[in-house]
């Protein structure tokens, strides 16, 4: 059972803590000083992938100290039975036409990769410039198809990790570090 509002009750469905908010808040100062620099003199587009994404994008975005432009895009697999076939539907598309701008994507995690490899085969119709992608976490060993992604933050076990945008059930998301979630909680 999911527990209710209470704090105890929230640090007892996690084990460890596996990222802190602290290497977070780093991790993400050491990639945009890069993307800094790889972007030079050019116009920027994030585009953040909900809704795990939100959080890692708010930091991002801040860690950046040039004009950038924010979007986002919502997509859901066909029901989780067909996960693995990676087919994706659009929930909510870009704002943005991509003609011409240099996009990279910004993503929470990379599991097996389905979600981000169908995304980059959408965009790439779509006329940008240039379309990257930074992950701050992946999953290796949960790899099903590699995904070309410029910027990594930290590869983690795969575990069932929670945080810093990462759900279970929906809930979790709010948590300040990427945690492993106790297995009470989903079995
Ligand atoms: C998560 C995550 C990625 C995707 C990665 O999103 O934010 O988009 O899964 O998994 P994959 O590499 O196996 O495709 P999810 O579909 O859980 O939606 P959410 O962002 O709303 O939590």
């Amino acid at each position: 059972m999911l527990g209710g509002m209470r704090a105890e009750e929230v640090q007892s469905d996690i084990t460890r803590v596996l990222v802190t908010e602290e290497q977070i808040r780093a991790k993400l100062d050491e990639v945009a000083a890069q993307v800094t620099a790889d972007y030079e003199g050019k116009e920027l587009l994030l585009v953040g992938v909900l809704k795990g994404a939100v959080m890692v994008m708010a930091d991002f975005a801040r860690a950046l100290p040039t004009h950038v432009t924010m979007d986002w895009m919502a997509v859901s697999s066909y029901g989780t039975g067909t996960r693995s076939s990676g087919v994706v539907q659009i929930r909510k598309d870009l704002d943005t036409d991509l003609h011409g701008k240099h996009v990279l994507i910004v993503e929470d995690i990379i599991d097996s990769g389905l979600t981000l490899s169908w995304l980059l085969t959408n965009f790439a119709s779509r006329g940008a410039a240039s379309v990257e992608v930074f992950a701050l976490f992946r999953k290796p060993d949960a790899a099903k198809v590699e995904v070309d992604c410029r910027y990594i933050g930290f590869d983690i076990p795969n575990e069932f990790v929670v945080g810093y945008g990462l759900d279970y059930a929906e809930k979790y998301r709010n948590l300040r570090d990427v945690a492993v979630l106790a297995p009470h909680v989903y079995s």
